[in-house]
């Protein structure tokens, strides 16, 4: 079989397994034409393929929005065979489904869908850190499922995330879209660590982080990758709590003002306008923050301070 890649990774998970699963194919026996990285724009006239295999990292329990947006705009070519893998931490939420479905919207044939599980490059920064024996561990069994996938593809086998899952998983995923694009980033800081070697502008998939008198500044767009945070040679990026603080309370007020208008629960109209309000009034709050963060540096309330980074895939390369 004739097959060609594509992939987007933000801290070299995905790519890892990109890597690995091409290496897979070949000892199979099928011919990978192209792995193209999605960070990159896509050709209108790659060679045609018999599938392409998609595969993106799980986001809050979805696909990252900038994978979302590429797969919405990108030429097609190939046979209009597909499959789409994603590369999570734990679970793929409604991951899996939701990639098929925008393959299918492109007029793709989508013949499976596939979980392979890597270290998390989020919660260890927040939680508990994994241990390079555990990640040893996990790196092998992805292995593994690498193989089960490419089985599913030659028996032709189906399999997603049950529908319960995928929409009690919808409930985290499409607020993510809102909030990753325009609130997260607010809440970035980066800290007097900070050596100014603009690594984060350069690397940012999104390219929303700018450097003003030397110090990086996020702006909005941010696909919630932690490339930046992971990176970063000298771990000076974080996550602030007064940053999500100040959003909360503004959603809190955004909230109180469209009730005391609008009424509680009163109308589905108005059920619309306090959710709107809510978000606008987190937006509000972690804007407000950003910019007292920049007057006012303040290196209290840091979520992931003193944790290590874990740009995993990258130290097996
Ligand atoms: C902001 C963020 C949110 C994440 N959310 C989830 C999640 O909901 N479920 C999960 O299983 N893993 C989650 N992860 C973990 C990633 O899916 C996992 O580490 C993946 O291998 C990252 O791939 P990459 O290095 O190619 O970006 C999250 C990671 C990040 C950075
Ligand atoms: S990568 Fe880190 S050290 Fe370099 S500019 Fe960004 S925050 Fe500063
Ligand atoms: S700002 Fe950081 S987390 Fe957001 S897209 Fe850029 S590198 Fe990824």
């Amino acid at each position: 079989m004739r097959v060609g890649l594509y992939y987007f990774s933000g801290c070299g998970n995905t790519a890892w397994v990109t890597q690995k699963t091409i290496e897979a194919l070949a000892r199979r026996g099928h011919e990978v034409i192209y792995w193209h990285n999605l960070e990159q724009p896509v050709p209108g006239d790659l060679p045609k393929t018999d599938m392409d295999l998609f595969l993106a990292p799980i986001y809050f329990a979805g696909i990252p929005s900038f994978v979302v947006d590429k797969i919405k705009t990108m030429p097609i070519t190939g046979d209009k065979k597909a499959v789409f893998w994603t590369v999570a931490g734990q679970f793929s939420g409604i991951g899996r489904r939701f990639g098929a479905f925008m393959l299918k919207d492109r007029g793709y044939d989508v013949l499976t869908t596939h979980l392979v599980l890597m270290p998390d490059t989020f919660l260890p920064l927040a939680l508990s850190q994994i241990s390079d024996e555990e990640k040893k561990g996990v790196y092998q069994k992805a292995l593994e499922q690498i193989e089960t996938g490419l089985d599913a593809i030659e028996t032709n086998t189906f399999q997603t995330e049950n529908r319960v899952t995928a929409t009690v998983a919808s409930l985290l995923y499409f607020p993510y879209l809102y909030y990753i694009r325009y609130v997260m980033a607010y809440c970035f800081v980066s800290t007097s660590a900070c050596i100014h070697c603009g690594r984060c502008e350069r690397d940012c998939p999104c390219q929303v982080i700018r450097l003003s008198n030397k110090r990086p500044i996020w702006h909005k767009g941010c696909t919630g990758c932690f490339r930046c945070v992971n990176t970063c040679p000298v771990a000076a990026i974080d996550l602030s709590a007064w940053g999500v603080g100040f959003g909360s309370i503004g959603a809190g007020v955004g909230w109180i003002i469209a009730w005391l208008y609008l009424g509680f629960l009163g109308s589905v109209l108005s059920v619309i306008m306090q959710v709107v309000a809510f978000l606008a009034g987190f937006w509000a709050g972690t804007w407000l923050f950003q910019k007292l963060y920049l007057l006012l540096p303040i290196e209290k309330g840091l979520l992931m301070r003193g944790k290590k980074r874990v740009f995993v895939a990258d130290e097996e390369k």
